[in-house]
Formats: structure tokens, sequence, C-alpha cells
């Protein structure tokens, strides 16, 4: 509230020196709000840049480890996995084999560092030969993802990531009643204590592009608007929450973040929910051009992006940028 003004009410006194504006301060970053994501690919040796995400590389199992060490000393706490496996299916049967990429991958990270928090994407279109994030029904030409088919492989994928040892599952595929069957076989397998970070709003969205590359992942015919959300709503991204939350989700996610900072602030301010944003592939590739191009200063940009998505409302951030900020952070 105001209660004076202009001359004797100046905004600017609190604004005169680091002492005090940090004294003031509503919002801070802190390397504890970071989750960092890792591509993980079959073979030996890997470690391949991705060409859409200069620093951001994709590992195979034995590389990544090196490179989940130095999240860790950077005191990073929780890492989410993304799974490339060699052979894609009509079903995307590797997402559930327990000899899985994702599977193995787990394991070997947590062998290494138990209390490095491992949290897995759970969808299909990185695991299926044509790319959606479901399994596929069609009818003559016109194929559809058929929901509630799709919910009975996601039932198997969940438990087969937290029988190889995963903290958390975050479902990215918009079906409905996800977190339900998810919850309800979880539950069943015994893993009651596993929580649930949903994909809760997530938009059809062109800033998913440079992922969709890294992780050959974009659809083979169509685009995702029938279970994606449209860029154009925010009070159907409080109902998706709300029927979320109903299910069972732990924390609820908003993503893309940039563009969508209003949705992330309406979330938590109608929820008071955990609330997660990602800060996408296509967020983090435009920052990263711009600044090899030396247009703008990275290091500044970054840390106003990621404090204004804390500003936003956002309790967790899943970013590309996480070890360079937390270096940044650390430096001070
Ligand atoms: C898969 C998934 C996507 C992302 C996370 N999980 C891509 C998509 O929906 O096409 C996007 C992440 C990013 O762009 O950084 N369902
Ligand atoms: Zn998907």
């Amino acid at each position: 509230m105001i209660t004076g003004k202009f001359p004797e009410l100046r905004l600017r006194r609190l604004r005169k020196n680091e002492t005090i504006r940090r004294m003031v301060r509503e919002n801070v970053l802190s390397v504890d709000d970071f989750i960092y994501p890792l591509f993980i690919v079959e073979g030996e040796g890997v470690k391949e840049e991705i060409p859409s995400m200069p620093g951001q590389y994709r590992y195979s199992i034995d590389r990544v480890i090196e490179e989940v060490g130095e999240v860790k000393e950077l005191g990073i706490p929780a890492i989410i996995l993304f799974g490339i496996p060699a052979h894609k299916d009509e079903l995307g049967s590797d997402s559930f084999s327990d000899e899985g990429i994702i599977q193995r991958a787990i394991r070997a990270i947590k062998k290494e560092y138990p209390d490095m928090y491992v949290i897995t994407d759970v969808c299909f279109c990185e695991y299926t030969s044509h790319g959606h994030c479901g399994y596929l029904k069609c009818d003559g030409d016109s194929c559809n993802v058929d929901n509630d088919r799709t919910l009975e492989l996601l039932k198997k994928q969940v438990v087969s990531h937290a029988k190889a040892g995963a903290d958390m599952v975050a479902p990215s595929g918009m079906m409905d009643g996800m977190i339900k069957a998810i919850r309800e076989a979880l539950d069943e397998a015994g893993f009651t204590e596993i929580p649930i970070m949903s994909y809760a709003a997530k938009y059809a969205s062109a800033y998913y592009g440079p992922f969709r590359d890294a992780a050959e992942s974009a659809p083979s015919f169509g685009d995702r608007r029938s279970y994606q959300m449209d860029p154009a709503n925010s009070d159907e991204a409080l109902r998706e929450v709300a029927l979320d939350i109903q299910e069972g989700a732990d924390i609820v996610m908003v993503k893309p973040a940039l563009a969508y900072m209003d949705v992330i602030r309406r979330v938590k301010e109608t929820f008071k929910y955990p609330t997660a944003a990602y800060n996408v592939s296509g967020e983090y590739a435009m920052v990263k051009a711009a600044a090899m191009k030396g247009w703008i200063d990275e290091r500044k940009v970054v840390l106003e992006t990621l404090l204004s998505m804390k500003r936003a409302g956002a309790d967790l951030i899943l970013t590309y940028h996480a070890k360079d900020a937390a270096k940044w952070l650390k430096e001070g």
C-alpha cells in the first residue's frame, strides 16, 4: 500500500546502494531451485554437442556419470533424464523395458551418486517410430493418440522407472487422466513415496524445436495440438492444473516458461502449490545465439530471466542454464 506522496515519499531511497537493495529484495534465485536436464543415448564414450543447444550434450551412460559429478559439485540438487533409444517402435517399448536406456542410466547414476535426486521424464515421443507422445490408433489414413491405451503403457513406464531407482517421475505427454493412472500404478507396485511432477499446463509450442532435434522426438506427421494446450488459453491451464492436483500431482509445471509467465503467476496464486517452470530449449537457444554474437551479456540475461521466473511464482526451474547459473551464483 502507498501511504504518502512525492516529495515526502521517494521510492528511490530503498535503491540507494547494494546493501539496502539486498535488504528489501523480494525474491532470490538459488541453486536449490534448479533441475538440470540430461539427454542419454546408447553407445560408449559418447558426448556429442547438440547443434541447436550450444553447451548441451547427448551422453552415453558411461559418460553421463562424470557430468552428474559436475552437477553435484555445483550444488544442483536434481537432474531430469531424457532417453534416446537405439531402436524405436510403434509402442515405444524401450521406454518400459527394465533394460531400456533410461532404466540402465538411472541404475548407473544412482550407484555412483545415491543422493543425486533423479527425476525421469515420462513420455513416448522419444521412443516411438512415429514420434507422438502415446499409442497411435489409426482409422484408414487418419491417426490419433489413443488416450486410454496410452495410460496403460504409461503405468508400465513409471513402474519400471521406479524399480530402477528414480526419485520422482514427471509425465509430459498431456494425456487426460495420466496422473490418476500413474499414482495408482506406483501405489499398487509399492512406490507410495515417489512423487509426481506433472507437466500440467504444457503448451503446443514452437519453443520445443531444439529439444526435438536433441531427443529425435519430432512427430513424423502432424503436430501435438490435439493433446498439448493452445497458446491462446490460460483459464484452461487452471483446469488442467486443478485436475492434476485432484488426481494426485505433488508438483505442477507450466511449460514453456518465458512466453507463459502469466500462466505461472495464475497457477501459483490459484493453487498455492509447489510450481515448476520449464525454461525450454528454444528459450535457451535464443539466449545462447545472441550471446555468441556478442549482442547480450549472457550472464546478466540468464540470471535476470531465471529470477523473473521465481518472481512470476515458480518454486522450481528446469533449465539448461543450471550449471552456468550455479557457477555465477557461487561467484556472487
Ligand atoms: C516430451 C518433451 C518435450 C519437452 C520435454 N518433454 C518436447 C515435446 O513435447 O515435443 C520439451 C523440452 C524443451 O524444449 O526443452 N514430451
Ligand atoms: Zn512426448
